[in-house]
């Protein structure tokens, strides 16, 4: 077995030369498939590559034929996120959004207890890997990451949050760059409260981690009896951050180059026919046909009565073909609307009678959009989507519904004007080409920077010096204090100065003019 594998290592590296073929292990705990179909293409191509790979994922891939490739199944993080009503909560009313930062604390708990009592990951942690590439999301898979004494990369299937962009040393700075979990209005340019918002989540989201997340997920790991190094420093043991990043999605982040951006998306399938009578559906929508999905984690219970009525009777009023994509039974559907639980998206998209995409906003979802140059109406849930929907529209090429407020007059009015007026269609086509014009593809990318940390086992070159600095030393809060303090005493000394000269005026004047009084008095 290992010398049949060695033997097509010394195969694939002398066609493809420079493979180091490596033992690489890929954890991707988060129960949602576009967390997980971000990277399939990665480890398919480091397994045709000749490296060895393994990957823990929700949502295996199943494929034998992909060779050097074995997976473990995490699908309980599926029914465990159901059990706790995942996306119903973090989809809950904002006003609670401390609320829902404690929730996240119990599931990151919650997930690493799972990992840990899942007998193959068991089986795993008897193995040794040259490199992991582990979701930088929860931290959960930290301690497994640290025991492993490997180097490890970081990866993202949208933009990354503050605590990663921190741990490679990048500025996560609460104004240029506010964290895609906060609903914020026009990202570019925040107005006062949330820019004050921003700044307490800035500060106090890092040291709720530091002080309160990892020492409770330190205990997880000693419980299970696995032995790792203090999680902030695997955490800072990080050598590179893949995340899924494009100006046209994110603001512009200043980043050091271990952070490589593959944002241009990976996921992208080829062009395969579609199913029949979905083509011929197509095709007979010559006044255009919408397409309505929101994603893989809503479900039909995650929308109220008022929203269901709201959409079933503006698809029923408007002049246009609608592909519905929802896994569960909608009533009263009118005849121009098609309900299926699963559609070819990305095929879909590639007809040219689609004219609106309304979407709930998620990354992966706007990537396939502007691919195919379709406007958008954004219903925004949970996470990054009400940063992706805000950002799309203030870019112009759609616009955004409240789901909680959602009528069918609002929902007909924005799709005729979404789809009616030019501009939105225009915009899209013109970020279509911004998008499309890449110097290499993500996945090329994201493969080169791996072997690399492969090559020199792990990037210490490449990171960032700020990383092991104290935060007072990084925002110079002792050179401020020093320069506020020799600023102070120089007005003082200026101040006295001034005093004296006054003075000595006063008595040069009183002394040349004689007995009279000088109208100043001295204090
Ligand atoms: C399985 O992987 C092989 C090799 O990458 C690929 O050619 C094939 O299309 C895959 N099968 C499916 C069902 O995705
Ligand atoms: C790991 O290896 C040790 C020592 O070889 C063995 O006792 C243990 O059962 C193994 N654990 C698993 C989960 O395979
Ligand atoms: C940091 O990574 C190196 C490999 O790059 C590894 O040898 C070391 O054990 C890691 N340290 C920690 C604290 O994880
Ligand atoms: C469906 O339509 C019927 C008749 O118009 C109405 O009585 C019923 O309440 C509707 N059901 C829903 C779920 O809207």
């Amino acid at each position: 077995m290992l010398s049949t594998f060695v033997q097509k290592c010394v195969l694939v590296s002398t066609i493809l030369s420079g493979c180091h073929c490596a033992k690489i292990l890929g954890i991707i705990p988060t129960a949602s498939y576009s967390h997980q179909i971000t990277f399939h293409p990665l480890w398919r191509e480091l397994a045709m590559r000749g490296h060895q790979v393994t990957v823990v994922t929700t949502d295996p891939l199943r494929n034998t034929s992909i060779p050097n490739f074995r997976e473990v199944d995490l699908s309980e993080v599926h029914v465990y996120f159901k059990d706790v009503q995942f996306y119903e909560t973090i989809s809950g009313d904002i006003k609670y959004f401390w609320n829902i930062a404690f929730f996240l604390r119990k599931v990151t708990l919650d997930l690493t207890k799972l990992l840990l009592e899942n007998s193959d990951i068991q089986k795993l942690t008897n193995e040794t890997f040259d490199l992991v590439i582990g979701e930088a999301h929860f931290p959960s898979i930290l301690g497994l990451i640290g025991h492993f004494r490997c180097p490890w990369i970081g990866v993202s299937s949208m933009e990354s949050g503050i605590q990663f962009n921190v741990a490679i040393g990048n500025p996560a700075h609460p104004v240029l760059n506010p964290d895609y979990n906060l609903p914020l209005g026009n990202l570019e340019d925040l107005n006062f409260l949330e820019r004050i918002t921003s700044s307490v989540y800035r500060i106090g989201f890092v040291f709720l981690i530091d002080a309160y997340l990892y020492p409770s997920l330190s205990r997880v790991y000693e419980d299970a009896g696995l032995n790792t190094p203090p999680l902030i420093d695997i955490q800072n043991n990080i050598s590179m951050l893949f995340v899924t990043t494009h100006p046209i999605f994110h603001n512009l982040r200043p980043v050091f180059p271990n952070t490589i951006s593959i944002g241009t998306g990976m996921h992208f399938q080829q062009r395969k026919p579609l199913p029949k009578d979905l083509q011929t559906f197509l095709d007979e929508g010559e006044k255009g046909v919408i397409y309505f999905s929101l994603g893989s984690n809503i479900n039909l219970n995650l929308l109220t009565d008022n929203f269901k009525k709201a959409i079933v009777e503006a698809f029923a009023e408007v002049p246009y073909k609608v592909l519905l994509k929802m896994d569960g039974q909608l009533n009263n559907v009118s005849k121009n609307v098609l309900v299926r639980k699963w559609m070819p998206q990305q095929d879909i998209f590639r007809h040219k009678n689609i004219k609106l995409f309304i979407t709930q906003g998620g990354l992966q979802s706007l990537q396939e959009a502007v691919l195919n140059e379709i406007p958008l109406i954004g219903i925004p849930f949970f996470g990054d989507q009400f940063s992706n929907v805000n950002k799309m529209v203030k870019k112009g090429y759609g616009l955004k519904i409240d789901r909680t407020t959602i009528t069918k007059n609002a929902l007909v009015t924005a799709i005729k004007e979404v789809i009616q007026d030019p501009k939105y269609t225009e915009t899209a086509q013109m970020m279509g080409k911004i998008f499309r014009d890449e110097e290499i593809p993500s996945l090329q990318r994201a493969v080169y920077w791996t072997e690399y940390v492969i090559r020199h086992k792990g990037a210490k070159h490449l990171r960032s010096p700020t990383v092991d600095m104290p935060a007072w030393k990084y925002y110079m809060l002792d050179v401020v204090g020093f320069l506020a303090f020799i600023s102070l005493l120089i007005i003082v000394i200026i101040y006295l100065l001034i005093k004296v000269f006054i003075r000595l005026v006063i008595y040069i004047f009183a002394r040349l003019f004689g007995k009279r009084k000088p109208k100043i008095k001295k204090n």
